[in-house]
């Protein structure tokens, strides 16, 4: 499989790395396992999880999906051919069994949250921590425009973050540091006191990134390639609806967004109508439409990799099958029609 340097790091990542936040929820711990030996198999060479993962949130599967890959790492005994992805929750009050629900990416949360991965996982090293989202007030799920709100008054500076992610580097803990659901302020401020010598250089942003939702494209593509900090691509499918399962009203039995309506980052009426044109196109060149979708990112310049999700191995396979699929221009140039029309239906 094609593999993308991550950042100015000596890591190259798989074009397709594995998502994991299925595990511990909608997936036992074999069926993961299943998903890590098929993904591996195929050259899959990298996995993402976080503390915070299985989702939906919740106190009970807290650091399953980590504890999931940890057993099979061991299992396995197959550390040395995979790098892990994980990341550090940002503020959660909504999660008051993360750290009494007052997470900062301070000093003493971000040791506490690394050693408790270290642990799930069963290694010595993660090869990418990530900030899971950023410290001050965002509105980076689900909205496009911006609204300034002040910094709380304790705020952690960058600089305080971007030390200890240094000195962790430095204690072999970590490999590579990378940000998610970030901006292009954020990004470069990182950048930008990584340059002046401050800390580790982020190497990638794990943003949102699908033919529903393109925002990374308006200023993030630039960061990414004039700074080498592609894009980790996360819900590539739109949380599965870009395989059109959900169109005109359906409710596949066991499908993410039947069992949990409340995530309706990718339902709607704007959704729908664009879900239904990309189908449409798919369908009328011969094309899957996840396969579509997913070659689609895969093609960007500004990626590093594209994470991807599956609750059955029969998902995977299909999913890994993108990767021979290289969209003809009469198919790019449906997929822009339809983007012109439907710009960013759900951010
Ligand atoms: N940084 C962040 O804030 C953030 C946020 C979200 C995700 N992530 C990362 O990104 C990973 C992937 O996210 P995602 O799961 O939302 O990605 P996705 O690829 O958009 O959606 C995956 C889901 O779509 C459905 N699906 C996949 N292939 C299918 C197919 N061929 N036919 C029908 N349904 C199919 C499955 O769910 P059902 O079977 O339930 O329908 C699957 O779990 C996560 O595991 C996580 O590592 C990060």
């Amino acid at each position: 499989m094609e593999q993308r340097r991550l950042g100015r790091t000596d890591l190259n990542l798989s074009v397709i790395c594995l998502g994991s936040m299925t595990w511990g929820e909608q997936n036992t711990q074999d069926e993961g396992f299943a998903q890590m030996d098929l993904a591996l198999d195929r050259g899959v060479n990298v996995i993402d999880t976080a503390e915070m993962y299985a989702v939906p949130p919740r106190a009970e599967t807290y650091g399953r999906s980590e504890e999931i890959i940890g057993n099979w790492l061991q299992a396995r005994g197959c550390r040395d051919k995979v790098l892990i992805a994980t990341k550090v929750v940002g503020p959660a009050s909504r999660f008051p069994y993360i750290r009494d629900g007052k997470s900062r990416l301070n000093r003493r949360h971000i040791e506490a949250a690394v050693e408790g991965s270290l642990k799930r996982l069963k290694t010595d090293t993660l090869d990418l921590y990530q900030l899971h989202w950023p410290e001050r007030p965002m509105n980076v799920f689900g909205e496009l425009g911006y609204r300034h709100q002040d910094d709380a008054p304790d705020a952690t500076a960058m600089e305080e973050t971007l030390a200890v992610l240094g000195d962790l580097v430095k204690a072999g803990k970590l490999r590579s540091v990378g940000l998610s659901n970030e901006t292009p302020w954020g990004a470069m401020r990182f950048l930008g006191l990584a340059d002046a010598g401050l800390g580790p250089r982020m190497a990638s942003i794990q943003n949102p990134y699908s033919l529903l939702n393109r925002s990374f494209e308006a200023r993030l593509a630039e960061v990414a390639i004039r700074e080498d900090c592609g894009l980790l691509a996360y819900a590539p499918l739109a949380a599965g609806a870009l395989t059109g399962k959900y169109l005109n009203g359906q409710q596949p039995a066991g499908a993410r967004l039947t069992l949990f309506p409340q995530n309706t980052r990718y339902r709607g009426p704007r959704a729908e109508a664009a879900i239904a044109a990309y189908v449409d196109l798919a369908r009328q060149h011969g094309l899957d439409p996840a396969q579509m979708a997913l070659a689609y990112v895969i093609s960007r310049p500004f990626l590093t990799s594209a994470i991807i999700g599956a609750t059955s191995l029969a998902q995977l396979e299909n999913n890994l099958g993108a990767l021979d699929l290289v969209l003809s221009d009469e198919v790019l140039d449906g997929i822009e029609e339809i983007h012109k029309v439907h710009t960013y239906p759900c951010p």
